[in-house]
């Protein structure tokens, strides 16, 4: 069976373009694979912030964490198992101050944690996240993807890249100021174009 874990990180609810397209996306994905289990998270209704006492409660052996430390690792750990038992990770991103949402990279905060999703070897950084696929469908009103001032989908593909996670296509509704339709609609068939 293929699990996808979908996640959403806009704000902007059913105006979302990047919610919609990764509804085409999910209904390919299915189509594809009936049997399709789909997980998702919606990140826009907030993800805390990592702090000092996150750090202490996902550092501290498990049998040694106070009941707040076990609630704070629960949480992390829960995005984490999401993830491992994820085959494909469908991930909305929609662009805001040139770059991710607060939400999406707090997201990645809870789940850098060595030993879990990386290592380090003397060959450098490993990923640990290995054998899964994510498909990205970025949107935005004026940045361009890959442009200069697109600080957004280089650093979600260095993400997944550091977990392990590099078979990682993207679709772009991007710079749809100038033709939203036009470019809507492109991002549309190449999400159709898309293997399953
Ligand atoms: C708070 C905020 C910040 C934004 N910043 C940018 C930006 O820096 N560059 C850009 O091209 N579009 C920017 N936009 C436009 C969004 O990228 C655009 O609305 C896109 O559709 C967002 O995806 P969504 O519809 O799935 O939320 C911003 C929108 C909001 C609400």
């Amino acid at each position: 069976m293929t699990t996808i874990l979908r996640l959403d990180s806009s704000i902007k609810g059913a105006a979302s373009v990047s919610r919609k397209l990764l509804d085409r996306t999910q209904d390919k994905l299915i189509a594809a694979h009936p049997d399709a289990r789909v997980v998702t998270r919606d990140l826009s209704v907030g993800v805390p912030a990592i702090d000092g006492d996150w750090i202490g409660a996902v550092f501290t052996p498990a049998e040694e964490r106070s009941a707040e430390q076990a609630e704070i690792a629960a949480y992390s750990d829960a995005l984490l198992e999401e993830v491992r038992a994820a085959d494909i990770l469908l991930i909305g991103l929609p662009v805001y101050n040139f770059g991710v949402p607060a939400q999406l990279k707090s997201w990645f905060d809870h789940l850098a944690r060595k030993g879990e999703t990386f290592n380090y070897t003397e060959a450098g950084p490993e990923g640990l996240l290995k054998g899964k696929r994510a498909i990205v469908v970025l949107s935005s009103d004026g940045t361009k993807i890959g442009s200069e001032i697109d600080f957004a989908s280089g650093y979600v593909r260095h993400m997944l890249g550091f977990f392990g996670i590099t078979d990682v296509q993207f679709v772009a509704a991007d710079a749809m100021v100038f033709d939203p339709e036009a470019t809507v609609k492109a991002a549309e068939e190449r999400i159709d174009t898309l293997a399953a």
